[in-house]
């Protein structure tokens, strides 16, 4: 065998050897590349005799050529069994049953979803929603709603304190969403229409008390509010939650050390059967606390009394998702249990809106 031959031999069998293409192109380089074998042969032609150079010329010639042909061969062929191997490892079995997607299987806490029907319907008749920390002063959470010094309605809230700090001033869990108003007079000139849903807390704990529960506080500051204004926007509020066409309601005179007067709002309701409805029987059931925002708390949030007017008012909300959505046990709420989730849950995809219902 010719030692052209036997180099030919030598390639293709490592070329056969290649099985990817970073193994292939290293014998691309081995033989055609600047300091390949067949490229150094090439270059010892010039220095051959005529007739050597007529015979060698045309053989290695011939042989660039077969193997430049050869490795675009085997290109092909290790490209596919890569497209192959690759299809083989990535099939989808389509028999497999389809996976529920988490739009499907998640839901969304009855509480939430309380939130996002109030905060809708209060959207829609103009209020913004704000917000406050958790973690209060005493001030803000008592004193400037002019609770004063040493008064009992302080005791009545079982409120949670926190360790002192290095001044001897100590931090509480605010037990009402109500400093929040003082905190938007502060930030916000009038008009201002806002709710503020959000988590208070006090220690206490029965089938319908937890220590963290929920609260939605309303308020309104302007020149002009009564408390017929307040009765519009809460019937309208009411009627809509409710989802019923007309509710009847009822003030009673309560005390509250930030209004003047202060109200307690009742909603008739029928209690004979398995559940509570609304819009009919004659029961009465009360749902919030409300009045005119004391003189006080408005000068404690830096707004001039002889000027500015207002009323707020503040909820369960807890309480109330429990009567619309028929809910027994106030702890089951925050046990964290996927059953309880799944049944009393809703859908993450339907979003309450009035126009496209709140709870369909
Ligand atoms: N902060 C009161 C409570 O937690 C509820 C309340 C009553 C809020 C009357 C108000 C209001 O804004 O006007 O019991």
């Amino acid at each position: 065998m010719s030692e052209l031959q036997e180099l030919e031999t030598e390639i293709l069998a490592s070329l056969d050897a290649a099985d990817d293409e970073a193994a292939l192109e290293a014998v691309r380089v081995a033989a055609l590349g600047k300091k390949g074998s067949i490229s150094q042969r090439m270059r010892t032609l010039g220095s051959m005799s005529a007739e050597e150079r007529q015979h060698m010329g045309p053989a290695l010639n011939g042989l660039k050529t077969a193997i430049t042909e050869a490795i675009a061969e085997r290109r092909q062929v290790l490209r596919r069994q890569a497209i192959a191997e690759q299809l083989a490892a990535q099939s989808v079995d389509v028999t497999l049953p389809v996976r529920p997607s988490p739009s499907l299987t998640g839901r969304i806490h009855p509480i939430t979803q309380v939130i996002d029907e109030i905060t809708a319907i209060f959207s829609d008749m103009g209020f913004a929603v704000a917000e406050g920390p958790d973690i209060e002063t005493d001030y803000y959470n008592f004193t400037a709603l002019n609770f004063p010094e040493g008064h009992p309605a302080r005791e009545m809230h079982d409120t949670f304190f926190l360790e002192p700090d290095e001044a001897g001033g100590r931090k509480l869990l605010r037990t009402h969403t109500s400093p929040v108003q003082i905190r938007t007079m502060e930030a916000q000139r009038p008009p201002i229409r806002i709710v503020i849903p959000g988590k208070t807390y006090r220690c206490d704990s029965d089938a319908t008390h937890t220590p963290m529960f929920h609260q939605l506080e309303g308020l309104v500051v302007d020149t002009t509010s009564t408390v017929a204004h307040m009765r519009w926007v809460l019937e309208e509020f009411c009627r809509a939650f409710f989802e019923v066409d007309a509710v009847k309601m009822r003030f009673r005179p309560s005390h509250f050390p930030f209004t003047e007067p202060s109200l307690e709002l009742d909603i008739q309701c029928d209690r004979r059967g398995s559940e509570v409805r609304f819009g009919e029987g004659e029961d009465w059931m009360e749902i919030l606390g409300c009045g005119m925002v004391h003189p006080n708390v408005l000068r404690a949030g830096g707004l001039d009394p002889d000027e500015y007017q207002g009323f707020a008012w503040g909820m369960g909300i807890d309480r109330i998702a429990m009567l619309k959505y028929g809910m027994p046990d106030l702890r089951a709420f925050f046990d964290a249990d996927a059953r309880w989730l799944d049944h009393y849950g809703f859908r993450p995809l339907d979003i309450p809106t009035l126009f496209a219902g709140l709870s369909s």
